[in-house]
């Protein structure tokens, strides 16, 4: 039944070119989709949605998409149209090597071109472990037509022995615990088998977390959709709600230009601020909003992260809840609500009205989970940007997540060139250290990991655990995961492997941190610095063929959200629809 929004007629939709005409091509799809079990029933002035599921068995954390796609499919056939599930790349953060994010741009390449070359007129896409969102929402967005973010939702809190426990958080405390020799190897059995006993992504504010909710700070997502946890049976509506609502907006030609727009881009960091946010966040932020043209930069997060303060209590960040407390207490609407006039509440959402009615009866259940602002659990945004001679291209730091006293610092370095290298360092209970050091690892940046890997949280080193500290400076060109904590610098760019300051730093040299003013040098003079980048020779090439060569050969630096440079808007024409 077609309302008063509706702009679309059958015979423009994509899929009506694939499936109405009365030619040769159009009777292969017929004969094909026949072939299936389907009748004209199935199609006949119907859109086609695709469900992009991103279910795998090397995926815990969308194992539950097997049966929730079934609920998606059961919403577009009540709202009328034709469901057709569309597997991808599945982006297991645990189980793929080197890191996930050396395939985030193969995912969304995937992503874009599944959707292109399909009979679909709209898409479903279900993602929500860290790299799958922004690499569907970056390939659907340069594919252009409507479509819907069905997020995973997080696990249940992690259990073992009446102790709470937080996905990667708890595991890495816990590690350095045993590492330091407090807790026995039974203890440690027990955490293993209790981190994660629930469907989901990691229910900590990491950065699955934090990437669906700034995918529904941008409006792509139904309300509150972000915060339902995989086994509450309300997700299982959601996924429902979104089929349905897919197919509606083929009908009304809501296209994610008409969403995603500086406005959402606004919203989307503010919420990602206020969440206290995963690190990650910046650079797939960057990537996804640069996917819709709009030019986001590392200014855009550190004049946000003065303005707006963390108000989600959930670990990392905050102190004690997790993201199944966030959902009792209202989840990320009432986050929202509590944000007032810092998010502009007249972006449009997929719901096809403003954010303002997406917020009308969010309501804030707990404020000790989600505080007002006028009691924030850090009254600055999660993240600093820190610029200077050793991050011309900027470099990020959580000072939310660590200890205050090294907001301002200054430190002789002790340089790893490689994991290795630095697994060395840090396990010798001897290495000649102070807390006062500042331990940096490079070549771990878009190319020199490759693909950035999580190493930038450096684990504390036995010399200094064994007499009890638990935090120190820590400088990479390295990402480091959303559940992580302590003084980690991170992302700095350009990255040492391409000849960036950082690969010029040598042991000794002061190293100088300055959160309240976002500095970031090393105290050597330009003529120093200019002698010993004369001196330097880049690393042999490590790939000579593939996928590795064809990443290495295009992918961008932290600060522009390491797309590869030709799947930028601004790249070459937009590509044709295909002939059928
Ligand atoms: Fe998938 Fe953490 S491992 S979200
Ligand atoms: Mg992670």
């Amino acid at each position: 039944m077609k309302d008063d929004k509706h702009v679309k007629r059958y015979e423009d939709l994509r899929s009506a070119r694939f499936f109405a005409a009365d030619d040769f091509r159009s009777f292969g799809h017929r004969s094909r989709a026949m072939q299936m079990g389907l009748s004209h029933e199935d199609w006949d002035g119907k859109p086609i949605i695709g469900i992009i599921n991103t279910w795998s068995e090397a995926q815990p954390c969308h194992m539950h998409f097997k049966d929730r796609v079934e609920w998606v499919k059961r919403g577009i056939l009540q709202a009328g149209g034709m469901p057709m599930e569309l597997p991808v790349h599945s982006h297991s953060e645990q189980f793929l090597k080197p890191t996930s994010m050396l395939y985030r741009n193969m995912g969304a390449m995937e992503v874009e071109e599944t959707l292109r070359a399909h009979p679909v007129d709209g898409a479903v896409l279900m993602g929500g472990c860290d790299k799958s969102t922004p690499a569907l929402v970056m390939g659907a967005l340069s594919w252009g037509f409507p479509f819907i973010y069905l997020p995973a939702g997080p696990m249940l809190r992690g259990n073992y022995a009446g102790k709470i426990l937080g996905s990667g958080t708890d595991a890495f405390k816990y590690w350095d615990e045993k590492r330091a020799g407090t807790i026995t190897d039974e203890e440690w059995k027990g955490i293993e088998g209790g981190i994660a006993r629930s469907d989901g992504h990691c229910m900590t504010m990491g950065t699955a977390s934090t990437m669906t909710a700034i995918a529904e700070g941008f409006g792509l997502c139904l309300p509150g959709a972000s915060s339902i946890p995989a086994n509450d049976v309300n997700h299982k509506r959601m996924s429902a709600a979104c089929g349905r609502r897919a197919v509606e907006m083929v009908w009304e030609d809501l296209t994610p230009d008409k969403i995603v727009t500086k406005t959402a881009a606004e919203n989307a960091t503010t919420v990602a601020m206020a969440t206290g946010c995963s690190t990650n966040a910046v650079i797939h932020l960057i990537a996804m909003a640069r996917r819709a043209g709009i030019d986001w930069t590392l200014a855009d997060f550190d004049r946000l992260s003065r303005e707006v303060p963390v108000l989600a209590n959930v670990r990392p960040s905050g102190k004690e809840y997790l993201m199944e407390d966030f959902f009792y207490a209202g989840g990320l609407c009432a986050l929202m609500k509590e944000l007032g006039d810092k998010l502009d509440l007249t972006a449009m959402t997929v719901t096809g009205q403003p954010m303002a009615v997406s917020l009308e009866g969010a309501e804030n259940y707990n404020p000790d989970v989600i505080r007002p602002l006028s009691n924030p659990v850090y009254k600055e945004g999660s993240l600093a940007l820190l610029k200077g001679n050793l991050a011309p291209d900027g470099a990020v730091i959580k000072p939310a997540a660590c200890d205050p006293r090294f907001h301002k610092h200054s430190g002789p370095a002790i340089v790893a060139d490689s994991y290795p290298e630095l697994k060395k360092i840090i396990d010798d209970p001897d290495y000649p250290m102070t807390p006062d050091h500042v331990l940096i690892l490079r070549n771990a940046g878009p190319q020199g990991g490759p693909g950035m890997p999580e190493w930038g949280m450096i684990p504390m080193p036995k010399a200094l655990l064994k007499d009890g500290h638990r935090d120190m400076v820590r400088l990479s060109d390295a990402r480091m995961s959303g559940t992580s904590f302590g003084a980690c610098i991170l992302h700095t760019a350009p990255e040492a492997y391409i000849g960036g300051p950082l690969a010029l730093v040598q042991n000794g040299d002061i190293i100088e941190l300055d959160v309240p003013n976002r500095t970031l040098h090393v105290k050597i003079s330009d003529e120093e610095m200019a002698e010993r980048k004369a001196a330097w020779t880049p690393p042999e090439p490590r790939y000579e063929r593939g996928y590795g060569w064809m990443f290495t050969q295009h992918i961008e630096q932290a600060d522009k959200g390491c797309d590869f440079d030709f799947l930028k808007t601004e790249f070459g024409k937009p590509v044709d629809e295909p002939v059928i």
